[in-house]
């Protein structure tokens, strides 16, 4: 085993081929549905700080559809807009039934930063029951993750818009949770700063592939803060790898200094973004929680 953030030291493989495959087969369905007879359909709906995603899987557990949208209705995984959410929520839902010919889509499951169920879980569970699901589960969003990374050992981080989600796993289960407000947004802030653009223009400059190089070096100190946070939640577990997901783990580079700061050995799947939306649907089931 790697021994620790050592420049030459032998790093083992995750296999993140389902998770690999799944999200390659989400991002074709969203473009393309696939109108199949199903006996039942498994929506995730994931209500970000940044982006609002829905999934639709079939009887087999197949994407078949799906919609995302980047909305302001969430703020740090507090719903702020009750009503934009909603209306987001329930039009994705026509539109996801219209495409695939289904008449209508009943249950979905949703998702909740670990921490905030007593306070929020009730506001989220609200928007997707007022859009029109029956809900079958609120998972925290970094364990849902898990449902399609497949991580036995080691801890799951979700780096979002607004939040950081971390979920450790031993032998399959999880055995601890946390979230804090630190996500992309803050990226984009640093950004706005570092290169004088408004918010929404450095969040489009930082979207993009082409500039990642560019501004891994100016985000590194809040990089450096995520790092100083995931170190904190999981000292005193025996964490031997860390899987990252999330849209800001799509900045190339970002796990190679979490590596190094954490001293833990980092992986991410090929596209980081969809997976905690894949796990919400994989954790509907067809029973009304
Ligand atoms: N290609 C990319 N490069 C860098 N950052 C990206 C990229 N694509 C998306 N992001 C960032 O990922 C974030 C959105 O990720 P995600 O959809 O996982 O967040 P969310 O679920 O809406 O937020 P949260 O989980 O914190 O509530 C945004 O800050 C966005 O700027
Ligand atoms: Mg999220």
């Amino acid at each position: 085993m790697y021994g620790g953030g050592g420049e030459n030291m032998q790093k083992d493989v995750i296999d993140f081929k389902f998770c690999d495959e799944l999200v390659e087969e989400f991002k074709q369905v969203v473009k393309h549905p696939v109108r199949s007879k199903s006996s039942v359909y498994y929506v995730g709906v994931d209500l970000g700080t940044a982006c609002v995603v829905t999934v639709v899987l079939d009887e087999n557990r197949k994407p078949v559809a799906g919609a995302y949208e980047y909305a302001d209705v969430v703020r740090d995984g507090m719903v702020v807009d009750y009503i934009g959410a909603v209306d987001i929520v329930r039009r994705m839902k026509a539109e996801l039934e219209e495409k695939l010919g289904v008449e209508e889509l009943v249950y979905a499951a949703a998702a909740i930063p670990p921490g905030t169920d007593t306070l929020d879980g009730g506001a989220v569970k609200n928007v997707v029951e007022a859009a029109g699901y029956l809900i079958t589960s609120l998972e925290d969003e970094s364990t849902a993750a898990n449902k399609v990374l497949r991580i036995q050992n080691g801890a799951v981080v979700d780096i979002g818009g607004g939040t950081t989600g971390i979920s450790i796993f031993k032998d399959g289960k999880v055995v601890y949770v946390a979230d804090e407000p630190t996500g992309g947004t803050h990226f984009s802030l640093v950004l706005s700063g570092a290169y004088r653009k408004t918010f929404e223009e450095a969040e489009l400059f930082k979207r993009d592939r082409a500039n990642h190089k560019e501004i891994l070096p100016v985000l590194k100190p809040v990089i450096e803060k995520v790092s100083a946070i995931i170190s904190r939640h999981i000292e005193g577990y025996q964490v031997d790898s860390i899987s990252l997901v999330g849209g800001t783990c799509c900045l190339a580079g970002i796990e190679e200094i979490i590596e190094k700061n954490t001293r833990i050995p980092t992986y991410k799947p090929i596209d980081p973004m969809f997976v905690t939306p894949l796990g919400i649907a994989y954790s509907c089931t067809d029973k009304e929680r």
